[in-house]
């Protein structure tokens, strides 16, 4: 019964459609994808939330100079990050635009739940606004010399006016509680800290959250001079994407209000203030639970800088994928930068990973494997008793490790468990000597070396396929085998790698010329 199934919600940011999202943005959203694809191969049902942050002064500045509507302008982009997400193989339940009528709808319903609370009220601003982050700048995030706002290196301009404000600072004591009761609501826990000692117990501010400086957004109801500031607006999609305050409130039953699903939200450093805190006095105001937990990492940083559109360092993940497919692209993501500090990118490093671990470990297993089923048993092995071995053993581990740490959202630990295993098993194969096994006619433990061997690669395709959507499936069609059949408990069987079809095929990973591949992308981008 669907009742009974576990549930998991999964949400990114929503992207601002002002320009072509980077390989920053698709990090996040390939983590989610990553860690929704686990959780269905664990049985849950889930809903996995992604789309686009559309309103706000820079996008109508954007459209206006482009000619056209700031709809207009929003949809031609927001086109292309779908056209991303389905190239990356990101399986989203949903995509939420925020010029969507049951999200406008929804947050005007918010607001005035919020009105009515007695937390939200009319006052004046005055302080120094960043357009490009759309957000007022305190102190600490200014340049103390050139006053530059310190993520994007814009001049922030003075603004003064009638706004509507959220009482955070009521939620000061909330927040300390909650966060000390859940100690791992907030991941890393440096980031906690950071919002502790940085805002909230130096004094949090109440939160100006309309505008009326501009018409690009979503009017109050109470007041249509206002419209409602990108924050409110923004962090409501996680709410209203499931019918919150809207007529069918089902699958907001079954997905938030409900104790029993596991809530993670995804989400990078810069916006981590709005998210652990205004976001958690937001659900606590509306009377609403909390997330399970708020993952939010850190940037992919090219050449030590952040990867920004204005810097022009940005990394076109269409390239990657068009070049090498994207599960090369998922698994760098995946492995190479860790959730709880920044991680890097560069050719030579995405190239050199490649090499190392899919073409050399992985690939090379698969094609060493297969090749001497086929050749010494003419390509089937037949069923024996259940192997018992070291490498079995760490096999077995193997499965439950890379479940505890994938219960914690930690992809680059569960992959490392993986590429450890399918190393192991490339030592054995050195260490057994199949080839000597077969000169001496050790039939016997030829076939036991050998069907200890393809078990392996099958338990390593299973756990390898949130993340490569693509090869997973390929490498057990060496040996026949659909994963699709395979769960957390079948897979502790060893039977299905017998009586199988077990063949010599192309090449999984082509090895790379590093040096020749780094010519070519630079010859290619500078054209
Ligand atoms: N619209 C807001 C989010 C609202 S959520 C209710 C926003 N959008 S954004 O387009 O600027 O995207 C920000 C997100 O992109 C970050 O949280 C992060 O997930 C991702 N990244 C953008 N650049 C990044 C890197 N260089 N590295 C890693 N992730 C980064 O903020």
């Amino acid at each position: 019964m669907s009742q009974n199934k576990k549930l998991f919600y999964v949400t990114t940011p929503i992207y601002y459609p002002s320009a072509q999202l980077h390989i920053g943005h698709a990090y996040t959203t390939t983590l989610a994808d990553i860690l929704n694809r686990y959780k269905k191969l664990d049985g849950y049902e889930t809903f996995f939330l992604t789309g686009s942050d559309e309103h706000g002064e820079k996008i109508e500045k954007k459209a206006k100079e482009a000619g056209v509507t700031p709809f207009e302008f929003t949809t031609m982009i927001v086109n292309n990050f779908k056209l991303l997400w389905n190239k990356l193989g990101i399986e989203y339940s949903k995509f939420i635009r925020t010029t969507d009528q049951a999200h406008e709808q929804g947050v005007q319903k918010i607001f005035s739940k919020l009105y009515h609370k007695g937390d939200i009220y009319l006052g004046e601003y005055e302080g120094l606004y960043c357009v490009s982050c759309e957000e007022f700048l305190t102190e600490s995030q200014l340049d103390k010399i050139t006053q530059q706002c310190l993520v994007c290196g814009n001049k922030p301009k003075k603004v003064k006016e009638e706004t509507y404000f959220f009482k955070v600072s009521k939620y000061s004591q909330f927040l300390i509680n909650y966060y000390n009761s859940h100690p791992t609501f907030i991941e890393p826990e440096a980031r906690k800290n950071e919002m502790l000692n940085n805002f909230i117990l130096p004094g949090l501010t109440d939160l100006s959250v309309t505008r009326t400086t501009f018409s690009w957004g979503i009017k109050t109801l109470e007041n249509n001079k206002h419209i409602i500031y990108v924050w409110i607006d923004a962090l409501s999609n996680y709410l209203t994407a499931l019918g919150y305050l809207s007529e069918d409130e089902t699958l907001f039953n079954k997905f938030w209000n409900n104790t029993n699903v596991e809530i993670l939200q995804l989400l990078g450093k810069e916006i981590a203030r709005f998210h652990t805190i205004y976001w958690p006095s937001m659900l606590e105001s509306l009377g609403l639970r909390q997330p399970n937990k708020l993952l939010s990492h850190g940037w992919i940083l090219f050449k030590d800088t952040k990867m920004s559109k204005s810097i022009g360092n940005v990394v076109d993940p269409l390239y990657l994928i068009y070049q090498y497919g994207r599960d090369v692209l998922r698994f760098y993501l995946g492995y190479e930068i860790p959730t709880d500090h920044d991680g890097k990118f560069s050719y030579e490093m995405f190239l050199e990973s490649y090499n190392t671990h899919l073409v050399n470990n992985i690939g090379n297993l698969v094609s060493r494997v297969s090749n001497m089923i086929s050749k010494y048993f003419n390509g089937e092995l037949l069923s024996q008793g259940t192997l018992k071995n070291d490498l079995i053993d760490s096999c077995l581990l193997a499965i439950k490790n890379y479940q505890i740490v994938m219960n914690n959202y930690q992809i680059a630990k569960a992959l490392s468990i993986v590429l450890e295993l399918c190393n192991k098993a490339n030592k054995y194969i050195e260490e057994s000597k199949p080839w000597e096994l077969e000169k001496n006619q050790e039939t016997t433990q030829l076939h036991t070396t050998l069907a200890t061997l393809a078990y392996v690669i099958i338990v390593s395709a299973f756990l390898l396929q949130p993340v490569l959507i693509d090869h997973a499936q390929k490498i057990a069609d060496y040996f026949n085998i659909d994963l699709q059949n395979l769960t957390f408990s079948t897979i502790l069987s060893q039977e299905m790698i017998y009586n199988k079809r077990i063949e010599k095929k192309a090449n999984l990973f082509e090895r790379l010329n590093v040096e020749q591949e780094l010519k070519r992308i630079e010859a290619e981008l500078n054209q």
